[in-house]
């Protein structure tokens, strides 16, 4: 079965919505990221679904936590840099999370024909800390996720459209390309994310290559998480 991430970003406003919202999202195979001030809380509700953070922080793991975002664009949007983003990955593999590194290029950074060089360089110093690690120890982590998001496309951005589903895959070749160059020998799981709604997830979801959506905006509509999943299953 492939994956889905529920990036709720900062919604919803209140515990008892947190509440009723991570009941409506209680899925196996689901790994459910509310915000930070409802980790206890929902994974006290969550019965089959797994628990995510949307960014790093120490205390992550007392929480039950067992999955962390890291990178995302709203972050590096607010002046997060890839050696900040290296540290927290090296401190979620520490912790014995699953880091999900997300990349992508912006629409301007698109338009000037820098997208690889932007990826790759993200790639590059984003798994600087943890190359180390692995080589010096080899049983610390099993596994990381890689989510290809481009800014462009992420429900938020001005004109936003999801990538087409060739687009989200030639991307993630292209990632894969890059890890052999980087030696990386981790177990790594590819996500999409940018604009997934329950009409286009079966497009991604159908390509072998690509294991599993970020889902941002749809992830707080109980019935358009629910589809999502769904067509994870098939
Ligand atoms: P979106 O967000 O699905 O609302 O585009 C994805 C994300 O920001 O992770």
């Amino acid at each position: 079965m492939k994956c889905i991430v529920a990036n709720w970003k900062k919604h919803p406003a209140t515990k008892a919505e947190a509440v009723a919202l991570a009941r409506a999202s209680d899925f196996a195979g689901m790994v459910i990221c509310p915000p930070h001030q409802f980790l206890e809380i929902v994974h006290r509700v969550i019965k089959n679904a797994l628990l995510g953070a949307q960014d790093y922080a120490p205390d992550l793991s007392k929480h039950g936590v067992r999955y962390v975002i890291i990178g995302h664009s709203d972050r590096r949007a607010a002046g997060e840099t890839d050696d900040g983003i290296a540290e927290k990955m090296a401190r979620a593999v520490f912790d014995g999370l699953t880091p999900i590194l997300c990349v992508g290029e912006t629409r301007e950074q698109r338009i000037r024909g820098e997208a690889e060089q932007i990826i790759i360089k993200q790639l590059r110093v984003g798994l600087s800390k943890i190359s180390f690690l692995q080589s010096d120890r080899r049983n610390l982590i099993a596994e990381i996720w890689i989510a290809y998001e481009p800014v462009w496309a992420i429900s938020t951005a001005r004109g936003a459209e999801p990538a087409t589903p060739e687009n989200a895959v030639a991307r993630i070749a292209f990632i894969k390309e890059q890890l052999l160059h980087l030696h990386c020998q981790f177990s790594v799981k590819f996500l999409y994310g940018g604009s997934v709604t329950s009409a286009n997830a079966p497009s991604f979801l159908r390509h072998h290559d690509i294991d599993g959506l970020l889902v941002g905006a749809a992830s707080i509509i109980p019935k358009e998480i629910k589809k999502i999943w769904q067509s994870a299953k098939k």
